[in-house]
């Protein structure tokens, strides 16, 4: 071989196995394996008599059989689907045990089911098709976003939520024709646009997936985007919410200022949503109410008590993207806030193919790298935060599904206490987040906001943990080993390391 020929294959070898060993630390999530494993939240909140839907998320081969003990007589679980429907049970709380199994292996896991007045009593999760679609989403998208959630696993690992937001109904003016049109019609009714020909059906396909719908609207006269608001027939809007069969609802404060004139008093702020959601807990159906307000007067405050699920602490995050860290630690700040039925919303998850957010064009990939998109999630995880991913379902690469459906990251953004993590600043780049587990583990971030890797050191007084603890890496699913008094990791720029802290010998749910 000539010096030259042998050069070029040396280099292509080292090219190659640099590209490999890329793709190697590249995709952190394990592939599932063929055996059922269930996911989920621990514990599920219903009201009394409603109308019931959970799709239980389970990753395995199919065909998968599923049973359940001590499931509530007015419930019944699809030994197929693995579906739970049927009429909420009783105010009380329903310890259950659910099981799966295939010709690769069976497990099981507790469930509890609290039937009561509080919804969402982990922060909800789905796909929101704003950062993706703007304003050209339409029915059939939506019904793709659903099939994808699907086919793609996201359902299998707890994303539930299929969410239109803004532009299906009509607006006075639009580029589009075919949004413009009557807002209402003879009798008041809030139309949808001749994108979205029939919402019942709509929905309907929705939840024939075991999925749930979610729909959006304004307090103000109009959308952000110009379309149709809920002002005026706020009555009429829920109930038409409800009978669509929708299941979640973001209230966007939009125009709401023309109606206060500008005056953002706590009782101009509030009203509009403990109306709507006085009018929603009305509804014969569990509808999840999302506050979108952008954090105007301290809305963590007060968002529960008017009726809200979750509230947006700030603006658009479509304009911040490059601050991942800095959201994070200033949505942070409210963690006292945090709790089951009531969550801080730092905004969607956007990485993928999302659009542009100032020229609201077709979806483009991210800016950010892997280590970014990694720690995007990590950060949403810690903080309890809705995770609703918003980007292109149609155009998932193998990156953003590892991001996205990690079951044992989920497990800590899930966890039925819903503590959001504290920070503890080490430095002015880097930082630990910290979150107490119902289980009485501990969830660590190793948090890297600098331009350079740095190593950090998470020790345990700092962490709350006293002794010896078994500390694995949720990412890779993978035993870190023993430690007595800390744990010191290589971060990678803009990067997050997530691990979780047990006692020794403590039983663990993985
Ligand atoms: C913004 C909101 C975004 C999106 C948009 C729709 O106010 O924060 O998440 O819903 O309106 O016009």
């Amino acid at each position: 071989m000539s010096f030259m020929l042998r050069m070029s294959w040396l280099l292509a070898s080292l090219f190659f196995a640099s590209l490999s060993a890329q793709n190697q630390t590249t995709l952190l999530t394990p592939k599932p394996g063929p055996a059922p494993r269930l996911n989920g939240p621990l514990v599920y909140g219903c009201r009394p008599g409603h109308p019931f839907l959970y799709r239980v998320p389970t990753q395995g081969q199919r065909p998968i059989q599923f049973s359940a003990d001590k499931l509530p007589a007015t419930l019944h679980l699809d030994p197929h689907t693995g579906f739970i429907t049927g009429t909420a049970p009783d105010r009380g709380s329903y310890q259950i045990t659910l099981m799966a199994k295939n010709r690769y292996g069976k497990t099981k896991r507790p469930f509890k089911i609290v039937s009561g007045d509080t919804l969402a009593l982990t922060p909800p999760m789905g796909w929101n098709h704003w950062y993706a679609h703007y304003d050209r989403i339409t029915d059939k998208l939506i019904r793709e976003a659903a099939d994808s959630m699907i086919q793609n696993g996201m359902a299998d690992v707890g994303y539930q939520f299929v969410n239109i937001d803004d532009c299906w109904m009509n607006a006075e003016k639009n580029r589009d024709p075919l949004r413009v049109g009557p807002l209402r019609d003879a009798d008041g009714r809030m139309m949808s646009n001749q994108h979205f020909p029939d919402m019942k059906a709509l929905t309907d396909y929705i939840h024939h997936k075991g999925l749930k719908a979610g729909i959006y609207s304004s307090p103000g006269p109009t959308t952000c985007a110009g379309f149709c608001g809920s002002y005026e027939h706020e009555a009429q809007d829920a109930k038409q919410f409800a009978d669509w069969g929708f299941d979640f609802l973001k209230y966007d404060w939009c125009s709401y200022d023309q109606v206060v004139k500008q005056v953002r008093t706590i009782e101009n702020l509030q009203k509009p949503y403990r109306q709507m959601g006085d009018l929603l807990r009305q509804q014969e159906r569990d509808i999840v109410l999302n506050l979108c307000q952008y954090g105007m007067g301290n809305v963590w405050e007060w968002g529960a008590q008017v009726g809200g699920h979750s509230w947006r602490t700030a603006g658009d995050l479509g304009y911040e993207l490059n601050r991942i860290f800095q959201v994070a630690l200033k949505n942070a700040k409210h963690r006292v806030w945090s709790k089951p039925g009531s969550w801080n919303d730092p905004d969607y998850i956007q990485i993928g193919y999302i659009g542009n957010a100032r020229t609201a064009g077709e979806p483009e990939p991210c800016p950010f790298t892997a280590e970014e998109q990694y720690a995007f999630m990590s950060l949403w995880s810690l903080m309890a935060s809705p995770l609703f991913y918003s980007g292109d379902l149609n155009r998932m690469d193998a990156l953003t599904l590892n991001v996205l459906c990690n079951p044992e990251v989920i497990e800590i953004n899930q966890d039925p206490l819903g503590v959001c993590a504290r920070v503890d600043s080490l430095s002015p780049e880097t930082f630990l987040m910290v979150k107490e587990m119902a289980d009485g583990s501990t969830a660590i971030g190793l948090c890297n906001s600098g331009e350079q890797p740095a190593r950090i050191t998470a020790a345990w007084p700092q962490c709350g943990l006293r002794g010896k603890k078994i500390v694995r890496d949720v990412w890779r699913h993978r035993d870190l080993g023993l430690f007595d008094a800390s744990l010191t990791l290589a971060v990678p720029r803009h990067g997050v390391v997530l691990v979780r802290a047990w006692d020794v010998g403590k039983k663990r749910i993985l």
